[in-house]
Protein backbone atom coordinates (compact mmCIF):
# COMPACT_ATOMS: atom_id res chain seq x y z
CA UNK A 1 0.00 0.00 0.00
CA UNK A 2 2.79 2.28 0.81
CA UNK A 3 4.20 1.87 -3.12
CA UNK A 4 0.88 2.08 -4.72
CA UNK A 5 -0.21 5.36 -2.71
CA UNK A 6 2.97 7.46 -2.42
CA UNK A 7 4.07 6.22 -6.25
CA UNK A 8 1.37 7.72 -7.62
CA UNK A 9 1.64 10.89 -5.73
CA UNK A 10 1.70 13.07 -9.03
CA UNK A 11 -1.27 11.45 -10.35
CA UNK A 12 -4.21 13.53 -9.55
CA UNK A 13 -2.43 14.46 -6.34
CA UNK A 14 -3.67 11.62 -4.68
CA UNK A 15 -1.82 12.13 -1.47
CA UNK A 16 -2.55 15.68 -0.85
CA UNK A 17 -6.43 13.95 -1.12
CA UNK A 18 -5.11 11.56 1.45
CA UNK A 19 -3.61 13.78 3.52
CA UNK A 20 -6.63 15.35 3.49
CA UNK A 21 -9.03 13.25 4.58
CA UNK A 22 -6.83 11.75 7.10
CA UNK A 23 -6.28 15.15 9.22
CA UNK A 24 -10.36 15.61 9.11
CA UNK A 25 -10.86 12.40 9.46
CA UNK A 26 -8.95 10.51 11.56
CA UNK A 27 -6.93 13.10 14.17
CA UNK A 28 -8.73 12.82 17.17
CA UNK A 29 -6.50 15.53 18.66
CA UNK A 30 -3.06 16.88 19.44
CA UNK A 31 -0.96 18.30 22.14
CA UNK A 32 0.65 16.66 25.63
CA UNK A 33 -0.60 13.32 26.39
CA UNK A 34 1.63 12.25 29.75
CA UNK A 35 -0.22 8.38 29.25
CA UNK A 36 2.29 7.79 26.16
CA UNK A 37 5.98 7.28 26.56
CA UNK A 38 7.47 10.43 26.03
CA UNK A 39 4.67 12.12 25.45
CA UNK A 40 6.03 15.35 27.45
CA UNK A 41 5.75 16.33 23.80
CA UNK A 42 2.96 16.61 21.24
CA UNK A 43 0.65 13.63 20.62
CA UNK A 44 -1.32 13.18 17.65
CA UNK A 45 -3.92 10.68 18.21
CA UNK A 46 -5.34 8.99 15.21
CA UNK A 47 -8.59 7.28 15.40
CA UNK A 48 -7.97 3.58 13.09
CA UNK A 49 -11.26 1.86 13.35
CA UNK A 50 -12.79 0.31 10.27
CA UNK A 51 -16.52 2.48 10.91
CA UNK A 52 -14.36 5.45 11.49
CA UNK A 53 -12.05 5.13 8.36
CA UNK A 54 -14.90 3.64 6.30
CA UNK A 55 -17.11 6.52 6.94
CA UNK A 56 -14.54 9.64 6.93
CA UNK A 57 -12.12 8.64 4.83
CA UNK A 58 -13.30 6.88 1.81
CA UNK A 59 -10.56 7.57 -0.68
CA UNK A 60 -7.74 5.60 1.58
CA UNK A 61 -10.31 3.09 2.34
CA UNK A 62 -10.77 2.88 -1.50
CA UNK A 63 -6.52 2.86 -1.73
CA UNK A 64 -6.37 0.03 1.13
CA UNK A 65 -8.58 -2.43 -1.15
CA UNK A 66 -7.28 -1.59 -4.34
CA UNK A 67 -3.72 -2.48 -2.68
CA UNK A 68 -5.53 -5.82 -1.28
CA UNK A 69 -6.65 -6.12 -4.87
CA UNK A 70 -3.19 -6.37 -6.37
CA UNK A 71 -1.00 -8.20 -3.48
CA UNK A 72 -3.55 -10.86 -1.83
CA UNK A 73 -2.84 -14.14 -3.74
CA UNK A 74 -4.37 -16.48 -0.89
CA UNK A 75 -5.28 -19.82 -2.18
CA UNK A 76 -8.24 -21.48 -0.35
CA UNK A 77 -8.46 -24.95 0.19
CA UNK A 78 -11.49 -27.17 0.83
CA UNK A 79 -12.60 -30.79 0.53
CA UNK A 80 -15.43 -31.31 -1.11
CA UNK A 81 -17.61 -33.13 1.64
CA UNK A 82 -20.22 -35.20 -0.91
CA UNK A 83 -20.85 -34.86 -4.30
CA UNK A 84 -21.79 -31.07 -5.27
CA UNK A 85 -22.88 -29.86 -8.73
CA UNK A 86 -21.68 -26.03 -9.26
CA UNK A 87 -23.07 -23.78 -12.02
CA UNK A 88 -21.07 -21.84 -14.19
CA UNK A 89 -21.79 -18.77 -16.59
CA UNK A 90 -24.14 -19.55 -19.77
CA UNK A 91 -25.51 -23.16 -17.84
CA UNK A 92 -22.43 -24.87 -17.45
CA UNK A 93 -22.43 -27.39 -14.47
CA UNK A 94 -19.22 -28.61 -12.73
CA UNK A 95 -18.98 -31.90 -10.93
CA UNK A 96 -17.25 -32.05 -7.80
CA UNK A 97 -17.16 -34.84 -6.55
CA UNK A 98 -16.75 -36.36 -2.71
CA UNK A 99 -13.38 -36.23 -1.24
CA UNK A 100 -12.14 -33.75 -3.92
CA UNK A 101 -9.32 -31.21 -2.78
CA UNK A 102 -10.75 -27.85 -4.28
CA UNK A 103 -8.26 -24.87 -4.23
CA UNK A 104 -9.58 -21.39 -4.94
CA UNK A 105 -6.86 -18.60 -5.84
CA UNK A 106 -8.20 -15.68 -4.94
CA UNK A 107 -5.60 -13.83 -6.96
CA UNK A 108 -7.32 -14.77 -10.30
CA UNK A 109 -10.55 -13.37 -9.22
CA UNK A 110 -8.97 -10.32 -8.62
CA UNK A 111 -6.91 -9.87 -11.45
CA UNK A 112 -10.01 -10.73 -14.35
CA UNK A 113 -11.49 -8.51 -16.81
CA UNK A 114 -14.81 -9.95 -16.50
CA UNK A 115 -14.87 -8.61 -12.86
CA UNK A 116 -12.97 -5.33 -12.72
CA UNK A 117 -12.85 -4.21 -16.63
CA UNK A 118 -10.52 -3.73 -18.87
CA UNK A 119 -8.50 -1.30 -16.49
CA UNK A 120 -7.72 -4.52 -14.31
CA UNK A 121 -3.92 -4.15 -14.22
CA UNK A 122 -4.01 -0.52 -13.29
CA UNK A 123 -4.21 0.95 -9.81
CA UNK A 124 -7.25 3.05 -9.91
CA UNK A 125 -8.66 3.42 -5.94
CA UNK A 126 -11.78 5.05 -7.02
CA UNK A 127 -13.42 1.90 -8.80
CA UNK A 128 -13.80 0.92 -4.97
CA UNK A 129 -15.75 4.41 -4.25
CA UNK A 130 -18.96 2.91 -5.95
CA UNK A 131 -18.57 -0.45 -3.43
CA UNK A 132 -21.64 0.13 -1.46
CA UNK A 133 -23.39 1.26 -3.99
CA UNK A 134 -27.02 -0.74 -4.52
CA UNK A 135 -27.54 -3.31 -6.80
CA UNK A 136 -29.89 -1.82 -8.76
CA UNK A 137 -29.60 0.02 -12.46
CA UNK A 138 -28.00 -0.37 -15.99
CA UNK A 139 -25.07 -2.39 -16.16
CA UNK A 140 -25.30 -3.82 -12.50
CA UNK A 141 -23.68 -6.91 -13.30
CA UNK A 142 -21.26 -5.41 -15.38
CA UNK A 143 -17.70 -5.17 -15.34
CA UNK A 144 -16.79 -2.59 -12.41
CA UNK A 145 -20.28 -2.98 -10.97
CA UNK A 146 -20.23 -3.13 -7.20
CA UNK A 147 -21.61 -6.27 -7.62
CA UNK A 148 -19.21 -7.69 -9.67
CA UNK A 149 -16.66 -6.36 -7.43
CA UNK A 150 -18.01 -7.89 -4.44
CA UNK A 151 -18.55 -11.12 -6.31
CA UNK A 152 -14.45 -11.15 -6.96
CA UNK A 153 -13.33 -9.03 -4.25
CA UNK A 154 -12.66 -11.74 -1.47
CA UNK A 155 -9.16 -10.51 0.32
CA UNK A 156 -9.96 -12.02 3.61
CA UNK A 157 -11.82 -15.53 1.95
CA UNK A 158 -15.17 -16.06 3.38
CA UNK A 159 -17.72 -17.95 5.08
CA UNK A 160 -16.54 -19.98 8.06
CA UNK A 161 -13.40 -19.43 7.83
CA UNK A 162 -13.33 -15.57 7.02
CA UNK A 163 -10.07 -14.06 8.56
CA UNK A 164 -10.42 -13.29 12.09
CA UNK A 165 -7.30 -11.44 11.88
CA UNK A 166 -8.71 -8.91 9.48
CA UNK A 167 -10.04 -5.90 11.89
CA UNK A 168 -6.30 -5.93 13.46
CA UNK A 169 -4.77 -6.53 9.97
CA UNK A 170 -6.77 -2.69 9.32
CA UNK A 171 -5.83 -1.16 12.56
CA UNK A 172 -2.47 -1.81 11.47
CA UNK A 173 -2.19 -0.72 8.14
CA UNK A 174 -4.72 2.51 9.18
CA UNK A 175 -2.06 3.11 12.15
CA UNK A 176 0.61 2.91 9.43
CA UNK A 177 -0.75 4.53 6.25
CA UNK A 178 -2.19 7.51 8.64
CA UNK A 179 1.27 8.19 10.26
CA UNK A 180 3.32 8.14 6.85
CA UNK A 181 0.93 10.32 4.78
CA UNK A 182 0.47 12.95 8.09
CA UNK A 183 3.99 13.28 9.67
CA UNK A 184 6.18 11.97 6.72
CA UNK A 185 7.32 12.43 2.59
CA UNK A 186 8.39 9.01 1.34
CA UNK A 187 10.07 9.47 -1.61
CA UNK A 188 12.58 6.88 -4.08
CA UNK A 189 16.46 7.10 -3.34
CA UNK A 190 18.27 9.51 -4.97
CA UNK A 191 18.76 8.75 -8.51
CA UNK A 192 15.62 5.88 -8.26
CA UNK A 193 12.69 5.28 -9.84
CA UNK A 194 9.34 4.47 -8.03
CA UNK A 195 9.60 1.07 -9.51
CA UNK A 196 7.57 -1.86 -8.06
CA UNK A 197 9.15 -4.58 -6.63
CA UNK A 198 8.18 -7.92 -8.13
CA UNK A 199 6.45 -10.17 -6.23
CA UNK A 200 7.97 -13.54 -4.38
CA UNK A 201 7.08 -16.83 -5.32
CA UNK A 202 3.48 -17.17 -3.66
CA UNK A 203 3.36 -20.00 -1.41
CA UNK A 204 -0.23 -21.83 -1.08
CA UNK A 205 -0.41 -20.06 2.88
CA UNK A 206 0.64 -16.57 2.16
CA UNK A 207 -2.28 -14.26 2.11
CA UNK A 208 -0.28 -11.05 1.32
CA UNK A 209 2.16 -12.11 -1.35
CA UNK A 210 5.34 -10.47 0.14
CA UNK A 211 8.27 -8.69 -2.18
CA UNK A 212 10.80 -10.34 -4.12
CA UNK A 213 14.12 -11.24 -2.43
CA UNK A 214 12.46 -9.61 0.69
CA UNK A 215 12.15 -6.43 -1.14
CA UNK A 216 16.47 -5.95 -1.46
CA UNK A 217 16.94 -3.10 -3.76
CA UNK A 218 14.00 -1.46 -3.13
CA UNK A 219 14.27 1.71 -0.45
CA UNK A 220 12.71 4.93 -0.32
CA UNK A 221 13.29 8.11 1.72
CA UNK A 222 11.47 8.60 4.53
CA UNK A 223 11.76 12.60 6.68
CA UNK A 224 9.58 14.36 8.66
CA UNK A 225 7.11 16.73 7.45
CA UNK A 226 7.11 20.34 8.20
CA UNK A 227 5.20 21.31 11.09
CA UNK A 228 5.01 17.43 12.18
CA UNK A 229 8.70 16.94 13.24
CA UNK A 230 8.42 16.61 16.66
CA UNK A 231 5.29 14.71 17.16
CA UNK A 232 4.51 11.45 18.49
CA UNK A 233 1.60 9.19 17.50
CA UNK A 234 -0.93 7.52 19.00
CA UNK A 235 -3.85 5.10 18.03
CA UNK A 236 -7.23 4.41 19.03
CA UNK A 237 -10.25 2.10 18.24
C1 LIG B 1 -3.94 -8.05 5.36
C2 LIG B 1 -3.70 -9.10 6.16
C3 LIG B 1 -4.41 -10.42 6.05
C4 LIG B 1 -4.96 -11.02 4.96
C5 LIG B 1 -5.03 -10.50 3.53
C6 LIG B 1 -5.53 -12.29 5.43
C7 LIG B 1 -6.20 -13.18 4.61
C8 LIG B 1 -6.78 -14.35 5.05
C9 LIG B 1 -7.56 -15.26 4.22
C10 LIG B 1 -7.84 -15.08 2.73
C11 LIG B 1 -7.99 -16.28 5.01
C12 LIG B 1 -8.91 -17.45 4.59
C13 LIG B 1 -8.13 -18.68 4.29
C14 LIG B 1 -9.02 -19.78 3.74
O1 LIG B 1 -10.12 -19.52 3.27
O2 LIG B 1 -8.56 -20.93 3.73
C15 LIG B 1 -7.46 -16.05 6.35
C16 LIG B 1 -7.66 -16.89 7.42
C17 LIG B 1 -7.09 -16.69 8.66
N1 LIG B 1 -6.42 -15.57 9.10
FE1 LIG B 1 -5.94 -13.96 7.95
N2 LIG B 1 -5.30 -12.41 6.77
C18 LIG B 1 -4.63 -11.29 7.19
C19 LIG B 1 -4.22 -11.01 8.48
C20 LIG B 1 -4.39 -11.85 9.56
C21 LIG B 1 -3.97 -11.55 10.93
C22 LIG B 1 -3.29 -10.25 11.35
C23 LIG B 1 -4.29 -12.63 11.69
C24 LIG B 1 -4.10 -12.89 13.17
C25 LIG B 1 -3.82 -11.94 14.03
C26 LIG B 1 -4.92 -13.61 10.81
C27 LIG B 1 -5.38 -14.85 11.21
C28 LIG B 1 -6.05 -15.76 10.41
C29 LIG B 1 -6.52 -17.07 10.84
C30 LIG B 1 -6.34 -17.69 12.22
C31 LIG B 1 -7.18 -17.67 9.74
C32 LIG B 1 -7.85 -19.06 9.68
C33 LIG B 1 -9.32 -18.94 9.96
C34 LIG B 1 -10.04 -20.26 9.81
O3 LIG B 1 -9.52 -21.19 9.17
O4 LIG B 1 -11.17 -20.37 10.32
N3 LIG B 1 -4.97 -13.11 9.54
N4 LIG B 1 -6.76 -14.87 6.35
Amino acid sequence: MVWFVFSSAKAGGLVERLRREVQEGLVLGRGADETVEGGEGEVVRLGVAVARVEERCPLLMACYREAQRFTVHQVSTRVAMKDTVLSGKEGKEYLLKEGAVVQLVIGVGHAMREYWGEDVGEFRPERFLGLNEGRKGEGADGPGSARAMRAAFQPFGGGLHLCPGRQFAFAELMAVMGTLLLGFEVEPLEGADWNLPGFATRSLVDAVTKPANNGEGFGVKVTRRPGWEGVRWSYEL
